[in-house]
């Protein structure tokens, strides 16, 4: 049985749902009653480390290896959930990629690729999943953009530039679903302790921590009961906004 306020019994689908901030939100997802597809690029073990997990708290999880830069990937990855579950109630396109440098020695190859996987790859699986939550006029779509989206971040042209483009891709495509009961919506979350930013020295990290408000990193779970909420039935009048998860950074 469906409960009115909670996310028990929807299918939710991951991408890069094996690590970091992507499994802190499987996991979210499954605490609260969702079946979910976990999909990962390179992180066969780590996925399924996640699935074993989410399994013990009493949901269905099933893996996926996909790469969101390839169309035909993003394709096998709704249609996984499909001949799983039959349904997609929840997509958080969460897989993301970073290749730091001055825009004065990026190359065109580094630009393309952040924007490839970051942006392309969430319109990728908007477009793959978008038939199904219309005929089900249904759907809860997270994307997850960045501070460094609405604030910039010297070095990070390219990753910006694609987490400023998620959101407003997330505003657009919300305007053309806000009428089927789809909602989409981004999530920016500020600093947070993943793989991602493990490759950071301890300087720069002191330098982002001393611009938060809040005086800590962020935690992926932080980020994932953000996305719990914007997941559930709860926040069915909230479409098109950006949710800043960030201890204060950005206001
Ligand atoms: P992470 O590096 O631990 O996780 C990224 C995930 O994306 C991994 O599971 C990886 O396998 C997957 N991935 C990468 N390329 C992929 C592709 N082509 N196809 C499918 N999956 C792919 O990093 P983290 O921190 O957990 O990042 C998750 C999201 O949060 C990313 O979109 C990132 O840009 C965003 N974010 C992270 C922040 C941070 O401080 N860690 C801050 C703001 C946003």
């Amino acid at each position: 049985m469906k409960k009115d306020n909670a996310a028990a019994n929807d299918t939710a689908v991951i991408t890069g749902g094996a690590r970091g901030i992507g499994r802190a939100i499987t996991l979210a997802l499954a605490a609260k009653g969702c079946d979910v597809v976990i999909n990962y690029s390179g992180s066969k073990e780590a996925a399924e480390e996640t699935a074993k997990e989410c399994e013990a708290l009493g949901v269905r999880a099933v893996t996926v290896q996909g790469n969101v830069a390839s169309e035909e990937d993003c394709a096998k990855i709704v249609e996984t959930a499909k001949k799983e579950f039959g349904k997609i109630d929840i997509l958080v396109n969460n897989a993301g990629i970073t290749r730091d440098g001055l825009l004065m020695t990026m190359s065109e190859e580094d630009f393309q690729a952040v924007l490839d996987v970051n942006l392309v790859g969430a319109f990728r699986m908007m477009k793959a999943a978008a038939r199904m939550m219309i005929r089900a006029r249904y759907g809860r779509i997270i994307n997850i953009s960045s501070v460094s989206g609405i604030m910039g971040n010297p070095g990070q042209t390219n990753y910006s530039a694609s987490k400023a483009g998620i959101i407003g891709m997330t505003k657009s495509y919300a305007k053309e679903v806000a009428a089927r009961g789809i909602t989409v919506n981004a999530i920016a979350p500020g600093f947070v302790k993943t793989d991602m930013t493990d490759a950071m020295t301890e300087k720069a990290i002191e330098t982002i921590k001393a611009e938060i408000p809040a005086a800590r990193a962020g935690e992926p779970e932080d980020i994932a009961n953000a996305a719990a909420f914007l997941a559930s039935r709860d926040s069915g009048y909230i479409t098109g906004q950006v949710l800043c998860v960030d201890g204060g950074m950005c206001m």
